[in-house]
Order: structure tokens, then sequence, then C-alpha cells
């Protein structure tokens, strides 16, 4: 297995000895709280406050075969180090290295460390950071395993609305619910000529990989909300399936397949489909629910240009590679404007526009939103659609889309 250098490394070393010793000392299987609440690993236990401990595992005698030695979470640190949240050089926990530290706001979720503040778990004062963190951290054990989770029922979203949450759930909520919120949206573009193009508007990102805001659907309201239209709220789904850890392993971050088949006749996410009804206007409902959200994302980016050329006054490109995303194209040549050798973000942001980038980024920050909500997902692009068809004498009834 190869093992990144570092903290993670020492981190591997402490969770190892951590293992040994439970196995040497009293051969204990892992704590499990009540409830199928994760096991808890008290961090006082760890070598670090026990200088006298010998941090890896060595027998104290011969013949040397660590292949031998039971090392107890072993299939757990396995799983986990090939992981996403192991990874110190992804650009989640790298982005900050040649800065040293990790700002406030951002160190809630990029940094176990960060994490344990923000929820109180370090001993200190529950809530924002005020300090930043050193960089370096991963999601690490410590992360998930806490005694001080357990007391933990609601986590507090990016509109300051507290949602309750399952002890299990509490992490996953925390770090994937986004940095926005429909009602951000609503704020910058409150009270504003929605076709005017407005200087003092930029683009809002959803963030990344925000399944527990698609999933918390209308009850997070995180999504931008159109006036008079109800939205679906968290997506139950069918019981056995319907928390995070129910279909993704926590420490390998995987969902296997076969655990669909008991309900779905593949266990290929991407094809599955309920539904009877054609969501994009093809009248197609062999292929999967995916596919019905592609085609409309689709649909709203291509109409969003249409209408940042034709209203708005600007052609806009969109550039999934680069922060904030959507450039300004004035001479249409289908490249972003330069400036300083730097690409122009798009500028001539109407209200209604902005409520639309906004759903169709929310839609495409979740690559798994087909299986955590696509009820929501489908009434967020059909409703900005439908918005964005009047100043573009778009015919919407003609296009044939479903709600
Ligand atoms: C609510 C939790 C949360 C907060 C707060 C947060 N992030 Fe993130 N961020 C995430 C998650 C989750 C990902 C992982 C996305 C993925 O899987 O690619 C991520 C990914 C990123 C990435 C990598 C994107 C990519 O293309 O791979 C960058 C850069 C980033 N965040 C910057 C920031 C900055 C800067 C801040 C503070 C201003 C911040 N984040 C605050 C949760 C958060
Ligand atoms: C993202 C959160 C997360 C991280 C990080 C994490 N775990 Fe877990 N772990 C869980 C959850 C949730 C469970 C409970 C699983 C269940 O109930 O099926 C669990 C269960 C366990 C169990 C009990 C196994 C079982 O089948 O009940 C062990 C042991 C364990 N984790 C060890 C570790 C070790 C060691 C690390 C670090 C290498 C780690 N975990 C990192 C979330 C996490
Ligand atoms: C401390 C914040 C934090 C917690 C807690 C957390 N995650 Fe993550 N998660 C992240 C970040 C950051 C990434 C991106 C890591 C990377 O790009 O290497 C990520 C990546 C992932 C990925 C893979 C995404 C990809 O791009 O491959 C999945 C799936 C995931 N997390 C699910 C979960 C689940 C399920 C839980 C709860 C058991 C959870 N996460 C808890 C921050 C967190
Ligand atoms: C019904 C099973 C199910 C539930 C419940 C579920 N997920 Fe997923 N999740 C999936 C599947 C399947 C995918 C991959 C979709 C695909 O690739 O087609 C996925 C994708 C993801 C990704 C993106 C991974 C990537 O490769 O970028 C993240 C992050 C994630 N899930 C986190 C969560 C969190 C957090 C929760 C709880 C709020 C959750 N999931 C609940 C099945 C589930
Ligand atoms: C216990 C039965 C059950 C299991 C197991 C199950 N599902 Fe489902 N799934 C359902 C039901 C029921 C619905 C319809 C829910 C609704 O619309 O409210 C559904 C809906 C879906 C949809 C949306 C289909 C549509 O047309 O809107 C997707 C995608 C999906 N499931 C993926 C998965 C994946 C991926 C897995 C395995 C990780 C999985 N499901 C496991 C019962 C299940």
């Amino acid at each position: 297995m190869h093992l990144p250098g570092g903290p993670l490394a020492q981190l591997l070393a402490l969770t190892l000895a951590l293992g040994a010793q439970a196995a040497l000392a009293q051969d204990a299987p892992p704590t499990v709280g009540a409830g199928g609440a994760p096991a808890v690993i008290d961090p006082a236990e760890t070598p670090a406050t026990q200088p006298s401990q010998t941090p890896w595992v060595i027998p104290p005698s011969g013949p040397f075969s660590p292949q031998s030695i039971p090392v107890p979470n072993a299939d757990e640190i396995a799983a986990w180090a090939r992981s996403a949240h192991a990874n110190p050089t992804s650009e989640s926990f790298s982005h900050w290295n040649e800065q040293g530290e990790i700002p406030p706001v951002c160190a809630n979720c990029h940094s176990g460390i960060g994490f344990r503040a923000y929820h109180g778990l370090d001993g200190g004062e529950p809530g924002p950071l005020r300090d930043p963190v050193p960089t370096g951290g991963v999601v690490d054990c410590g992360t998930c395993h806490n005694p001080g989770l357990a007391q933990i029922s609601e986590v507090a979203l990016p509109n300051g609305m507290m949602h309750p949450a399952p002890s299990g759930e509490v992490t996953c909520l925390t770090c994937h619910q986004g940095r926005a919120s429909g009602a951000q949206v609503e704020a910058a573009t409150a009270g504003k000529d929605d076709d005017l193009p407005d200087p003092t508007l930029s683009f809002i990102n959803p963030h990344y990989a925000i399944a527990a805001a698609s999933w918390l659907g209308g009850y997070g309201a995180l999504g931008y909300h159109y006036p008079g239209r109800d939205y679906a709220g968290r997506f139950l789904h069918a019981a056995p399936v319907a928390t995070c850890n129910s279909c993704h392993e926590p420490h390998s971050l995987e969902v296997a397949e076969a655990s669909c088949l008991t309900c779905h006749q593949t266990g290929e996410a991407s094809q599955i489909r309920i539904a009877r009804q054609s969501y994009d206007g093809s009248g197609d409902t062999a292929k999967g629910i995916h596919a019905d959200i592609a085609a409309n994302a689709a649909r709203l980016l291509a109409m969003a240009q249409d209408y940042a050329a034709t209203v708005a006054g600007t052609p806009m490109i969109y550039d999934a590679a680069r922060h904030p995303f959507f450039f300004a194209d004035a001479n249409g040549d289908g490249l972003a404007d330069q400036r300083d050798g730097a690409s122009v973000p798009y500028g001539s942001w109407t209200p209604r526009l902005l409520r639309a980038a906004y759903n169709w980024k929310f839609v495409n920050a979740d690559p798994g939103i087909h299986v955590h909500n696509p009820p929501y997902a489908l009434q967020l692009l059909h409703d900005s659609i439908e918005d964005l068809s009047g100043p573009l004498n778009v015919d919407f009834e003609a296009l044939g889309m479903l709600r």
C-alpha cells in the first residue's frame, strides 16, 4: 500500500498503534455506539499523549513477521487511505499549501482539525472558526469518530437554518452542504430590474460535492426557489437506502452496485429510472433519469448563454476548470476575454441570469444528484428554463418539459 508522507503517515502510524494496543491489551472489538453510531476512538487514548508507547507495530521479540500481527481496524484504515478523504495532494487539501494555513471560513470542511473546532469537539466553543488552521490535514479518523458527535443533533446550513441530523450524518451534512443558498441569491438580486445588467452582481457559487444540499432539497432551500413554486423536500428514497452511510461505505466512500439490485434492475446509477414520464420532452422513458437531468441542464446552459448575448448584451462562456466559471466573451469568439493575462469574469449579470446560472451550477455541483434527489434537480431546471423563456421569446410549452 502506498503511504503518503507527512501528517498522514503519522496519523496512520498512530491509528495502527491504537489498533495494536487494543489487540495486545484486551483483544477487544471496536466500540460501536447505539443505533449504528460510528465507533468511538477516544483521542485521549492516542499514543500522542502517552509518549512511553512505541508509535508503530513491532512485537516485543522475534521472529519479526509483521504480516502475522493482527491489526484491528486494518480494513477501515486501508479503505479510507485510498479514498478522496485521505488524499493530501487533492486540490481540496492542498489549495492553501503556499499560504501555510487554511482561513477560518474554509477550515471547517477542509481539515479534520477545523471540523473539530467548528463543532467544539476540541474543547472550545462550537461555532464559526475565528482562527486559521494549519495545512496538511485531511478528513481523518477523528473527524467522524469522536465521542462528542453523539451530542450534536442539528447542523447549521448556509442560509442559517438549523436542520436536524442523526449522529451518523452530522459529519457528511456539515461538509457536503455547500456554501451558498437560494436566500443569498434572493438577497443579492431583490428589488433589482430582472433584465438589467447590474455591475454590483457577481456569480454566486454553490461550492462543490454538495450532495447533502441536494439531498435535503426543498427542506434545506439551498437551491434558488422561484416565487410561488413548491419544491420536493428531502429525497427519502426507500427505507434501507435513506441515509448517506446506507449507500456509501464511510471509509472507501464507494457505493456497492449490488445493493441497488434488490429494487432496481441495474446497479448502474446513471441507467436507473422509476419515472413513467419524460421530463426533458424527448418522450424517451427507457433511459435513466440521469439523462433527463443532463438534457435539461444542457438546455438551461445554452439558454443562459443565449440570454447573456441577446438580453444582457455580453456573450458568456463557461469554463469548468476555472473559478468563477463564467467569463466574458465580448467579441463572441468563443474564448474568454483576457485582461492582465487573466480571463475576465462575466460582469453583465442580470438578476434573472444569476438565478438561472446559480441553479444550473447547483445541479452540476452534485455529480450524484440523480440518485440523491432527482425531483429537486428536475424542478430547479424546469423553473429556471421557464423563467428564461420569457425574455428569449421561447415557446416554453412547446418544449414539452414536465415538472
Ligand atoms: C461547507 C463545507 C465547505 C466549506 C466551508 C468550504 N469548502 Fe471547499 N470544498 C468542500 C468540499 C466537500 C469539497 C470537495 C469537492 C470535491 O469532491 O471535489 C470542496 C472543494 C474545494 C476546492 C476544490 C475544488 C476542485 O475543483 O477540486 C476548492 C479550491 C475549495 N473547496 C475552496 C474553498 C475555499 C477557498 C473555501 C473558503 C472560502 C472553502 N472551500 C470552504 C466543502 C467546503
Ligand atoms: C467520513 C467519516 C469517517 C471517517 C473519516 C472514518 N470513519 Fe470509521 N466509521 C464511520 C461510520 C459512519 C461508521 C459506522 C459504520 C456503520 O454503522 O456501518 C464507522 C465505523 C468504523 C469502525 C467499526 C466498523 C464496523 O463495521 O462497525 C471502525 C473500526 C472504524 N470505523 C475505524 C476507522 C478508522 C481507523 C478510521 C481512520 C483510518 C476511520 N474509521 C475513519 C465513519 C468514518
Ligand atoms: C471535514 C469535512 C468532510 C466530512 C466530515 C465528510 N466529507 Fe466527504 N469529502 C470532503 C472533501 C473535502 C472531499 C474532497 C476530497 C478530495 O477531493 O480529495 C470529500 C469527498 C467525498 C466523496 C468523494 C467525492 C469525489 O470527488 O470523489 C464522497 C462520496 C464523500 N466525500 C462522502 C462523504 C460521506 C458519505 C460523509 C459522511 C460519512 C463525508 N463525506 C464526510 C469533506 C468531508
Ligand atoms: C441511494 C444511495 C445513496 C445515498 C442515500 C447517498 N448517495 Fe451519494 N452517491 C450515490 C451514488 C450511486 C453516487 C454516484 C453516482 C454516479 O456516479 O452515477 C453518489 C455520489 C456521491 C458523491 C459524488 C462522488 C463523486 O464521484 O464525485 C458525493 C460527494 C456523495 N454521493 C455524498 C453523499 C452524501 C453526503 C450523502 C448523504 C447526504 C449521500 N451521498 C447519499 C448513492 C447514494
Ligand atoms: C429498497 C429498495 C431500493 C433500493 C435498495 C434502492 N432504491 Fe433507488 N429507488 C427506490 C424507489 C422506491 C424509488 C422511487 C422513489 C421516489 O420517487 O420517491 C427509487 C428511485 C431511484 C432513482 C430515481 C429514479 C427516477 O426515475 O426518478 C435512482 C436514480 C435510484 N433510485 C438509484 C438507486 C441506486 C443507485 C441504488 C443503490 C445504491 C438504489 N437506488 C437502491 C427503491 C430502492
